[in-house]
């Protein structure tokens, strides 16, 4: 029986009054009054020009894809080792990925293979920040803008991370948040597109909205409202908004908590992986993480297994990440081949994550730590 699950979703204050207060208003639909507070935090937050509230991640990543114009014969940049959903974006416009692998240190996009991937007919790059850590974007924003292709930032693990001291979510002209219930912050499902772009502004409302012009309807700049471009239903319910913006409010004690429970386990594991081959995530000097997971790469797959089983002993549940894309079916439909993405294939065998959520208590992490310590490869 799991007696320490992986995930437990968090309820930050006030997030139930504020879901009664949007019942009592008697808007439940998208873009109430609670949308609007969330878009002011995030940008307030971020300092970014304008945020929009989507149902999901994957929905933010599809806005994106729409946003570039993305079509048959594009070719856009992924890094082999991450989340379906940015892939699926482009996938749904006919544009097909180019996988390159990731640095062995961060996990994150090596940097030094987006060149020679580069095509005449590559259109964006779709990078993720792993764990909340963030991709080498001095080097990756310049590619881009030598290539004049777009960059895209599946930021769904890493807000209020920072690279050189800038946000997460603030480089590209487009990035993407996630609220997902196993996210930092959460409204169960939900995201938010980023725009750093304001080009894309007015069609970003237009494509959340059905591709109708409703949003300017809503704010009395126009009489009536029209189909006029593609789109679909991208916005989020405001009771959804108003469980997030408690969330959002509470992000000094949502992130301390987190930041502790990650030292903790950094701190209390380091022996115990330095005796055992494991490696600790690295968190390079120019990163301030997101502190969203803690996961070790152990010395084999079979490792791996072994503590997972291990743990589960203990009623703990610990989880591996991603598959190689690559590798996977879909992947496979696009030419990807064993070999393709060594570094992917390997730490992707070898990574495991420990529970990890806000509320995790000081005992839940102490069973956890000793169980983990009772453990040698
Ligand atoms: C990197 C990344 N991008 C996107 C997603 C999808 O997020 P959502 O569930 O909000 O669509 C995930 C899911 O965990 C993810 O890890």
């Amino acid at each position: 029986m799991i007696r320490i699950p992986f995930n437990r979703p968090f309820a930050a204050g006030n997030g139930l009054d504020y879901v009664r207060t949007a019942i009592a208003a008697s808007k439940f639909s998208g873009d109430g009054p609670f949308t609007a507070e969330c878009h002011r935090l995030l940008e307030r937050s971020l300092g970014v020009q304008k945020a929009l509230l989507t149902t999901s991640c994957t929905h933010a990543l599809e806005m994106a894809a729409l946003l570039l114009n993305l079509g048959p014969g594009d070719e856009v940049i992924v890094p082999a080792f991450t989340f379906p959903s940015a892939l699926n974006a482009f996938v749904l416009r006919s544009a097909r990925p180019v996988f390159v692998d990731v640095r062995a240190d961060t996990l994150n996009i090596d940097e030094a293979q987006i060149d020679q991937r580069i095509t005449e007919h590559t259109k964006a790059i779709f990078l993720v920040h792993y764990a909340g850590v963030g991709c080498e974007m001095e080097v990756i924003m310049a590619i881009a803008r030598r290539h004049s292709i777009a960059v895209v930032e599946d930021n769904a693990h890493g807000l209020y991370g920072k690279y050189r001291n800038q946000y997460l979510g603030t480089f590209g002209g487009l990035a993407t948040l996630s609220f997902h219930e196993t996210k930092n912050f959460t409204c169960g499902e939900g995201g938010a597109l980023l725009i750093n772009d304001a080009q894309f502004n007015e069609r970003a409302e237009i494509l959340r909205e059905k591709g109708t012009d409703r949003s300017r309807f809503f704010r009395g700049e126009i009489d009536k409202y029209n189909w006029i471009d593609v789109g679909s239903s991208y916005l989020p319910s405001d009771l959804l908004a108003a469980f997030l913006r408690a969330q959002l409010e509470h992000r000094d004690q949502i992130q301390s908590r987190r930041r502790e429970i990650w030292e903790t386990y950094a701190r209390e594991l380091t022996s115990w992986a330095e005796a055992n081959g494991v490696r600790l995530p690295n968190v390079p000097p120019e990163c301030e993480q997101a502190y969203h997971m803690f996961y070790v790469i152990m010395p084999s797959f079979e490792t791996r297994q072994a503590l997972i089983s291990h743990l589960a002993g203990f009623g703990i549940l610990a989880v591996f990440h991603y598959l190689p894309l690559h590798l996977s079916p879909m992947g496979e439909r696009f030419g990807g081949r064993r070999g393709d993405c060594p570094v992917t294939e390997d730490l992707s065998d070898r990574l495991l994550r420990f529970p990890f959520f806000t509320g995790m208590t000081s005992s839940e992490q102490s069973q956890i730590v000793d169980a983990v310590r009772a453990f040698r490869c």
